[in-house]
């Protein structure tokens, strides 16, 4: 694994950026894989940066997100369809039908976890998926289990990750109990992959990730088994390497 640990944010951001902007300068057709939360939010202000002063284009870009809650309908404020409208969606030239993410309001969750699994498989492989991770080990939605399911599919979010995405909700009671989520062996099919994390929060979760023990205790753990990851970190999350 390829680890890099940055003295600012500032830096991290720009050099997660820079490799994205650099693939899809080499392959217009990029197929990307892309993460909501607070991680990746000043890589997405870069790249409408980059966009905005003519650097990069995503005219013939595919992008495809991790997961999305259950129960939130598309133009839900707290939905990742709106996270990612108001990060990069709607600042950047990606058609609109391009832009991929699962249907938390669809009725038959189960046909929607297929649909969406069968769109990857048809546009995919995913050239380069973006990987947040949780203090808990979880990557996507795919929380600490005795095991784990490969494709998409409906996950109970842990209480732990309710808390943490708590902040996201007016009520913390509000926040949706289940998500769909592509599964580990969907990320793991990823030609690529950019795992970053920030604060001291993760520090222990990406010791456990890049140094320990595979294991399903700790999802991100199984990104030891792929052969192409790049990890980027700050200094406090990367404080137990
Ligand atoms: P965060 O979430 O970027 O908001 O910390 C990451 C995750 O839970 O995967």
């Amino acid at each position: 694994m390829n680890i890099h640990i940055y003295e600012s944010e500032e830096l991290l951001d720009e050099a997660a950026a820079g490799l994205i902007g650099g693939l899809v300068r080499l392959n217009p057709r990029a197929v990307l894989g892309l993460a909501t939360g607070s991680t990746p939010v000043g890589i997405y202000r870069r790249l409408v940066r980059d966009y905005r002063a003519g650097l990069i284009s995503f005219r013939d870009v595919t992008t495809f997100n991790l997961d999305e809650y259950v129960g939130l309908p598309a133009d839900h404020p707290a939905s990742y369809h709106t996270f990612m409208r108001e990060h990069l969606f709607d600042h950047v030239d990606l058609p609109s039908d391009a832009a991929h993410l699962p249907n938390g309001a669809a009725a038959d969750l189960d046909a929607e976890c297929r649909r969406y699994e069968a769109l990857i498989e048809a546009k995919g492989p995913i050239d380069l998926q973006i990987l947040g991770i949780g203090s808990n080990g979880h990557i996507a939605f795919n929380e600490p289990a005795p095991e784990l399911v490969p494709g998409v599919h409906v996950v109970e979010l842990a209480e732990s990750t309710r808390r943490a995405n708590a902040r996201f909700f007016d009520d913390p009671q509000d926040v949706p109990k289940h998500a769909l989520t592509m599964g580990v062996g969907s990320i793991l099919q990823a030609r690529a992959i950019l795992l970053v994390a920030k604060g001291k929060d993760k520090a222990e979760a990406i010791r456990r990730a890049l140094k320990g023990p595979i294991t399903t205790d700790c999802p991100a753990s199984l990104l030891q088994l792929h052969p192409r990851v790049v990890c980027m970190l700050d200094q406090e999350a990367g404080e137990l390497l």
